[in-house]
């Protein structure tokens, strides 16, 4: 098992990708605290892994609530004396271009796919820099490295979110952390279902995976989940400050 008495922290591991990140984590021996703003699907999913075998706790947090992830990841690290991976995930799309997107909900998606990272990885950052190690995971997107039509605010946060990645890993590569970007592209989740209506519908969105990916197809939670183990262990314990692309050939 790779990652044996490893403590770790998600958010948004209710459904989709956090979800499956925190299984199979799980799976390789970490214990687990499942977090999301729906408390019911943390604790739905930490049941699962309980179920499997594993071990987990379940949270309700907000990460748009500076206080309560705060208090969630440093209260977890007291806990436990120690935090080893925190996989910062939760994260909004909002369609439009500077036409459409209000200012409004540029700032949500700033919150969200930005500030709530910066957060999370600061109330990390103590207990990691004590251990003189740690594994943060911040989800960007292939949108993160490319330019998606119509997509503002999401495309500028997620670029964002790269650049405070890189910026953590050469602050942090002698404190003994590793600061990495998981960047999917199209992965089937209900994170999907406003660019489902933008597109018009399930047909016109399935349509556009198999035309536009050169794979033809959406990438599993699985096929994620295998990433995020990798950037959780010592497998990737050289690798800092990358943007990790899993998307079908989507963004070349
Ligand atoms: N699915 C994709 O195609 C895809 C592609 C690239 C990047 N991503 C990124 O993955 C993340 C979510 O995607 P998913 O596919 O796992 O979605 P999902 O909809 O399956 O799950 C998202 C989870 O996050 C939770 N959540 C939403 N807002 C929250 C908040 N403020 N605080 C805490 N939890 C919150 C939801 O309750 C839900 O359980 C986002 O950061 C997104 O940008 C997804």
């Amino acid at each position: 098992m790779i990652l044996k008495d490893r403590l770790a922290f998600v958010t948004g591991a209710g459904s989709g990708i956090g979800r499956a990140g925190a299984l199979a984590m799980a799976r390789e021996g970490a214990l687990v605290v499942v977090t999301d703003r729906d408390g019911a699907a943390a604790r739905a999913v930490a049941a699962e892994i309980a179920a499997a075998g594993g071990r987990a706790e379940a949270q309700a947090v907000d990460v748009a609530d500076d206080a309560a992830l705060t208090e969630a990841i440093a209260g977890t690290a007291a806990r436990h004396g120690r935090l080893d991976i925190l996989h910062s995930h939760a994260g909004v799309q909002v369609s439009g271009g500077l036409a459409e997107a209000s200012v409004q909900e540029m700032d949500l998606s700033w919150r969200l796919n930005v500030r709530a990272h910066f957060v999370a990885a600061k109330a990390a950052l103590g207990p990691m820099r004590a251990q003189r190690r740690g594994s943060i995971i911040v989800t960007a997107s292939n949108s993160g490295v490319q330019y998606d039509r119509g997509m503002i605010a999401y495309c500028t946060t997620k670029h964002a979110a790269i650049a405070m990645v890189r910026q953590i890993a050469v602050d942090h590569a002698r404190d003994g952390i590793r600061c990495n970007a998981l960047c999917p592209g199209f992965v089937d989740t209900p994170f999907n279902a406003g660019f489902q209506a933008q597109m018009g519908g399930r047909a016109a969105l399935e349509n556009y995976v198999a035309e536009t990916i050169p794979m033809g197809r959406w990438g599993s939670v699985d096929e994620i989940a295998e990433a995020i183990l990798y950037l959780a262990s010592d497998r990737s314990a050289f690798m800092t400050g990358h943007a990790l692309v899993i998307d079908g050939a989507e963004s070349l």
